[in-house]
Order: structure tokens, then sequence, then C-alpha cells
């Protein structure tokens, strides 16, 4: 899917510029690093995230063009028009969809692309439990049609939207988790924190299984204007 929204990105050369932000450990920056041309800058809070990062861009030997480092979504040490596209999966709902990409809009070029994923609503049907979990998360889901509004309002033109697959969910997100969970439980044997965590994180598939047809994870592709 990573590959499907750089699809619609027109404008990457030897001498682009490329920011990743919430990157974590990198595998979409590999991603996109292995497929199109220019440099690449990762950008997570969690230093831990970052340190591996960095070891996995050795690993993927992109060491010149891809590096990553240690920052806040919302207070950039970047400076204005200086990029030709912002990349950003599975962080932006919970800084605020709208408000994150005015703060972005700036640190673009005039033409430049912005790319995200974010929780949104499928249809018309609302389930309660569902907007209290992303409430609860510190998150919220909004319509795609209300997102692309957002985009447009805040200075893009629209590029394209689609829905991510259910396999992303499963297969790349909820199966390896069951391992992780699996190992936490050992080695917190007993510890009624983990307990509780871990349960919320089934509840959360629970959840997805239960509800799948009315919400999912959305790429939105915009261009500054
Ligand atoms: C769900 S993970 C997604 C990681 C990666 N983009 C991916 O798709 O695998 C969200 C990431 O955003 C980072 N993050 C959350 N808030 C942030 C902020 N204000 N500034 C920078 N990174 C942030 C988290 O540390 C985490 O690595």
């Amino acid at each position: 899917m990573t590959l499907k929204a750089l699809s619609f990105i027109d404008n990457l050369d030897e001498s682009s510029k490329v920011a990743d932000i919430g990157c974590g450990t990198g595998t979409q920056t590999i991603t996109l690093a292995k497929n199109t041309p220019g440099d690449f800058i990762g950008v997570d809070m969690v230093q831990d995230f970052v340190d591996i990062f960095n070891s996995n861009i050795k690993m993927a030997e992109l060491t010149d063009r891809v590096k990553g480092m240690v920052g806040d979504a919302l207070s950039l040490p970047f400076t204005k028009d200086s990029f030709d596209l912002i990349w950003s999966e599975g962080m932006i709902d919970s800084l605020g969809f709208e408000k994150t990409l005015n703060f972005w809009n700036a640190f673009l070029k005039k033409g430049g692309y912005v790319a995200v994923t974010s929780p949104s609503w499928l249809t018309r049907n609302r389930p309660a439990e569902i907007a209290k979990f992303w409430t609860d998360a510190g998150s919220g889901l909004y319509a795609i049609e209300d997102n692309i509004a957002s985009m447009q309002k805040v200075g893009y033109s629209f590029v394209s939207a689609f829905t991510l697959p259910e396999n992303c969910w499963l297969e790349g997100y909820f199966t390896p988790r069951v391992n992780a969970e699996k190992m936490l439980l050992e080695k917190y044997s007993g510890n009624q924190v983990v307990e509780e965590y871990v349960k919320s994180m089934r509840y959360e598939v629970d959840l997805y299984r239960k509800n799948k047809a009315d919400y999912g994870y959305v790429f939105y592709i915009g261009k500054k204007m």
C-alpha cells in the first residue's frame, strides 16, 4: 500500500527531499527509499525507535540517503518550503488531521506532496463502541469526505484517497502482535498492568473483526497549492 500511495507522487528526482514523520523503525521509509530517488529524513519522538530505524537503514545499505532523528511532528526544525514530499503512516490522527496538515504545509515546496494514513469512517454507520475506543486512544474518526475537505481547507489539492485492505490490519499488524503479547505475558507473568494492556490490545482486534465494514485506515494524498 506504501507503493500504491507512492504511485501518485510524480515530482521526485535525485535532488528531492522527503520527510517521513512518525517513522517508527522505518519499514515504510525503506520501502520508499528503495523505490524512489532523493534524500530522506525519518523523524520520530521515541529515541529507541530512531536507534532501530538507523540500524535498519544501515542493514538496508541506505545510509548515504536516509537518516533518522528524534523530533516532534508539531515542532519540526526544518526550513520552510524545503520538502518535496512529507510522508506519515499511522500517526496523524493522534495529533489532529487538519491541524497537522496545516502545520506541515509550510515545510513543503509549492507543488510538493503529502501522503498520510488515518483511521476513518467508511460508512454512515457509526458504532458507539468504535467511536469510544478511538476517543479513549486520544484520536478521532472522521469520514473520508471530511478529511478530504480538511486537506483542501489548509492548502492542498486533493490527489487520491484509498482504503487499506483488511490484510494490512490482520497480516501486517494484528497477527505479528500475537507473539509479542505472548512474550510480554511470559516475561511479566502475574503483572496486572501488562495483563490489562494485552487485554486492551485483544479488545481492539475483536472490535475490528466485528466492525471492519464501518471503519479502517485510509491513505490520503494531497498536493500543496
Ligand atoms: C503507529 S506508529 C507508526 C510507525 C510507522 N510510521 C509505521 O507505519 O510503521 C506511530 C509513530 O508515531 C510516533 N509519534 C507519535 N507522536 C509523535 C510526535 N508528536 N512526533 C513524532 N513522532 C510521533 C510514535 O513514536 C510511533 O513511532
